[in-house]
């Protein structure tokens, strides 16, 4: 395991560029697998997350080739992997690519990591089932992972999803591409659309209304992309500039789109100096006094990925902040209401836990947080909140388990030294 020991009291200044979107990144994979032509990517995600999907669809038969640049151009084809394939810790690729793969006349055995193994994956085997897939899992409710997918034919389904959840949504439609007839999925609160506005601008036919999608089967022709930033990871050096004294960063070129700039309202309540440029997709964030705001359960899944930098938000905030409906964080990477709990003790912050709510009071100013050792529990998004903690705090922050950054961002260590140091 590595640990790395953050010292802090730094200001963030400069610009950077953050990873291509990781849900993109996933999403552009497994849709040019399903195209004829071949299908240039700019920008992908070089976290292992994605990784493992470019792997995964090649290992399915797609032609893959990654240029000395990172470009990579995927030519469709899919005609089943002879080995089970290993998704990591990836849910987002676990669970889309078990949409994709349903309808298809073959079998895929899909497996990840120990947290992979733990995460429910009933909630795509409900409505896969539904529509005529034949799934397999493991445990006494046979819903685990590693998970083996016979091929089927697959009928439409109109679903409501009683989570919410981008994944489920997607793996539904990600199947309904080849069912019969057209499928609608409802959601009652919006979660990202990137399989949505993907697959249309694959030629796909879809209607989607405010909380709903309707898909017809039919074949994809996936345009070339450029992947945006991820505004996920642009999170962590906004909150640094936001809580630092003396900062002002841009991070440059952030995907701006529907359920995912929840966290820039948040930060923005909560009285942080924050600029988004919509044409550029720049964010610019400068040094702010925070104050407690609260998180409704309705907005909760469009800042979902946040929850843990925006905890060190609310501990270096003045007052309490309050998130609602925080049960779907217990099933993440890790326990993330737990990962959180034990990073705000260490950084002397209030935390309160009742029912799916959680309360945190802050201590009133970035120099006031409190430093120590903070276990990543293996989750990378653990372990870059408590390096932004350690960075924007006075004492020295240890982060255990910082190798899990991986995941979904490499060059994290890096892009932390390069953005702190230079006054502005
Ligand atoms: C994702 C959806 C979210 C999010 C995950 C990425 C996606 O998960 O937490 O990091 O790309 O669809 P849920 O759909 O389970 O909320």
């Amino acid at each position: 395991m590595t640990a790395i020991s953050v010292g802090g009291n730094r200001p963030f200044t400069g610009c950077l560029r953050v990873p291509g979107d990781k849900s993109i990144s996933h999403r552009a994979l497994m849709i040019a697998a399903l195209g004829r032509r071949p299908c240039a990517i700019k920008g992908l995600s070089d976290g292992d997350d994605v990784v493992r999907t470019r792997l995964a669809v090649e290992a399915l038969g797609a032609r893959v080739e990654v240029a000395e640049s990172g470009e990579v151009t995927v030519t469709g084809g899919m005609s089943g992997a002879r080995n089970p394939i290993d998704l990591g810790n990836s849910g987002t690729g676990i669970r889309l690519m078990a949409g994709l793969v349903a309808g298809f006349d073959f079998t895929t055995t899909l497996d990840g990591d120990a947290s992979i193994r733990q995460r429910p994956m009933d909630r795509i085997m409900a409505p896969l089932t539904e529509m005529g897939a034949s799934i397999t899992g493991r445990g006494d409710s046979g819903s685990l992972a590693p998970l083996t997918i016979e091929g089927r034919p697959l009928r439409g389904i109109e679903y409501t999803l009683p989570v919410a959840s981008a994944q489920v949504k997607s793996a539904v439609l990600l199947a309904a591409l080849r069912a019969e007839g057209p499928s609608t999925v409802h959601e009652t609160v919006p979660t990202r659309a990137h399989t949505e506005e993907m697959l249309a601008a694959a030629g796909v036919r879809l209607e989607r209304g405010d909380c709903s999608v309707t898909l017809w089967p039919g074949e994809v022709d996936p345009p070339d992309v450029e992947v945006p930033g991820d505004p996920s990871q642009a999170a962590f050096w906004v909150v640094g500039a936001c809580t630092a004294p003396n900062s002002d960063l841009t991070v440059e070129n952030v995907y701006l789109g529907p359920a995912r700039g929840g966290f820039v309202e948040v930060l923005q309540r909560m009285g942080a100096d924050i600029t988004v440029d919509e044409d550029s997709g720049d964010i610019e964030a400068r040094s702010s006094e925070l104050r407690g705001t609260l998180v409704t359960a309705q907005e909760l899944p469009g800042c979902i990925d946040e929850v843990p930098i925006l905890a060190v938000a609310a501990a270096a905030a003045e007052g309490t902040t309050v998130f609602e409906g925080i049960d779907e964080l217990r099933v993440k990477e890790t326990d993330r209401v737990a990962a959180v709990a034990e990073l705000l003790a260490v950084l002397g912050a209030g935390c309160q836990i009742d029912g799916d709510t959680l309360a945190i009071t802050g201590v009133g100013r970035a120099e006031a947080l409190g430093s120590g050792t903070v276990d990543s529990r293996g989750d990378h998004r653990m372990a870059m909140a408590a390096a932004i903690a350690g960075a924007v705090g006075n004492g020295s922050m240890t982060v255990e388990g910082f190798e899990a950054t991986h995941t979904s961002y490499p060059g994290f260590a890096r892009d932390l030294d390069a953005s702190w140091g230079r006054t502005p």
